[in-house]
């Protein structure tokens, strides 16, 4: 594990885990790495223990809760992961998980199975027995675009009086600057700990981010706090370990998002201007992302950045910068851009149809914020519908993690072919596999239109040409001009 600040090193016994699609779990000792060892195969029953197991709860069984609660019970620790909502602590406890994510029920199941996870009511019942109490609550936005900490707020209350001493509570979810300050006012325990360790987990690639962390980031009042939350994941050896103060740790996970999601703006206007000028994104974004200090992640264009997150946290931490007398221009930029890059999807259909979408019928495949997950807040792809419908077509959606009647106003179908029934245009609004394999000779069969708007540049624009489509990628050039360039 490397070290961001000058601290000696934490004595790790370092297990790492890999994830095999949805098969069984594979264990590697970090002995392997060195040439000595073995690799130890089989179902994480057998686990070894990655570090001094720890009784830990965590409270929420959300996205990030759930995931937290799997990873640190493979880990080898005990954990309950508590919830308000008796009925899902019932269905987890059965085994059920109530979202899509990769491997999530598998490990569930066997962490379930081995006794070191369980699900429970009553945060403070089983805050009495533990060391850690990791917070892993919604925080919505609140009426000025801030976070709504009164989730976090009534929690800490709820279980200040009956946490043991020396427990530390640490706050997973994103949380603004200061919420730490604010749960020790909360607590009010001079012989507990508060700690900021913020998630980075993705949807789509939640429990390989859970476990093989880019870095972990430990906020807290003392060094010895930290790492002791920090030694929760004794596997991570590749990780950077970033031991700070609180306020630090709430920032990183803020300025982490910001930064991705402004990166994606600049993107989405690169690609506006490629399509302007005739370029292509994909070559420019090679170029770009192949200088070592730019890096080549987090570079595709699309209709827009969307989900449960970037739109949320760009949000709380420009009304946290005004609160602090600060203006994040460049963030509140990055915010306005997002929506242009929106509606510049909707103003192509719009043009493709000789400007009047009214009564047409438009095919939107994909309806979650982005492939591998089934999560549709704040998804561009639902503003894309939302709009059209605005704008008086009738919109025919498909989404492999969408089931039919589930959206009020969008009429979703159960098939991609069966969305495109009829439709004047499509728009490929998420990156699913299966639309990038699609069999254009049928979807031009279904179709009464030709339009095609590939805003994750999912398809080959030669081969949807070819199928009769008047197809346009973001940020591509248009294919007629390629093949005529070509020719001179
Ligand atoms: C984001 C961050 O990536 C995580 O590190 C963070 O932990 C998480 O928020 C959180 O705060 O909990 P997530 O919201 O799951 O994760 O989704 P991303 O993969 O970041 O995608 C966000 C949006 O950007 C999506 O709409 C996606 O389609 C878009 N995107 C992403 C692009 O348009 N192009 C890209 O190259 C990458």
């Amino acid at each position: 594990m490397k070290f961001a600040r000058s601290c000696p090193p934490v004595a790790h016994i370092s297990v790492r885990y890999i994830i095999a699609g949805l098969g069984p779990i594979m264990i590697v000792d970090r002995e392997v790495r060195k040439g000595r060892s073995a690799i130890f195969e089989g179902n994480v029953l057998g686990a070894q223990r990655a570090a001094r197991s720890r009784s830990i709860v965590v409270v929420g069984s959300g996205y990030v809760g759930l995931t937290l609660s799997a990873c640190l019970a493979q880990l080898g620790h005990e954990v309950e992961c508590t919830d308000s909502s008796a009925s899902r602590v019932g269905e987890l406890a059965q085994g059920r998980v109530p979202v899509v994510e990769e491997g999530l029920t598998e490990l569930v199941g066997q962490m379930l199975v081995s006794g070191r996870l369980r699900f429970g009511t009553g945060n403070a019942r089983a805050a009495a027995q533990a060391e850690f109490v990791f917070l892993c609550l919604p925080t919505p936005s609140a009426a000025d675009g801030g976070a709504d900490l009164s989730f976090v707020e009534a929690v800490a209350v709820e279980i200040g009086p009956a946490l043991r001493p020396g427990a530390t509570v640490v706050t997973k979810s994103t949380v603004p600057v200061g919420t730490g300050e604010m749960l020790e006012r909360a607590i009010d325990r001079s012989d507990v700990h508060v700690a900021s360790n913020p998630e980075f987990l993705a949807e789509g690639t939640a429990l390989r981010d859970c476990l093989y962390p880019d870095r972990i980031v430990v906020g807290a009042r003392s060094d010895d706090v930290a790492r002791n939350v920090a030694d929760l994941y004794g596997s991570a050896d590749d990780s950077q370990l970033v031991l700070t103060d609180l306020a630090s740790a709430e920032l990183i996970k803020y300025a982490s998002n910001a930064y991705l999601a402004t990166r994606l703006t600049f993107v989405n206007s690169m690609a506006e201007i490629c399509e302007a000028a005739g370029a292509d994104i994909r070559s420019v974004m090679t170029g770009m992302g192949s200088d070592h200090r730019i890096g080549t992640a987090f570079l595709r264009p699309g209709p827009g950045w969307g989900g449960s997150c970037l739109p949320k946290d760009t949000h709380a931490l420009v009304e946290t910068a005004e609160r602090l007398g600060c203006d994040l221009a460049l963030i509140k930029a990055a915010i306005a851009e997002n929506a242009h890059h929106n509606r510049r999807v909707v103003a192509k259909v719009a043009r493709a149809l000789d400007d009047d979408v009214s009564g047409k019928r438009v095919a939107v495949w994909g309806l979650t914020f982005k492939a591998g997950t089934d999560d549709l807040r704040d998804s561009p792809a639902l503003e894309i519908a939302r709009r059209l419908g605005e704008l008086g077509a009738s919109v025919q959606a498909y989404d492999p993690t969408v089931p039919p009647g589930t959206v009020p106003g969008i009429e979703v179908h159960s098939s991609a072919l069966s969305a495109a029934h009829q439709a004047d245009a499509l728009i490929i609004a998420t990156e699913w596999p299966e639309f990038a394999s699609a069999d254009l000779a049928a979807l031009a069969a279904a179709m009464r239109g030709r339009v095609l708007i590939d805003a994750r540049n999912l398809l080959d624009a030669a081969t949807a040409t070819g199928e009769g489509f008047a197809y346009s990628g973001t940020g591509t050039p248009a294919f007629e001009k390629r093949t005529s360039e070509v020719a001179a």
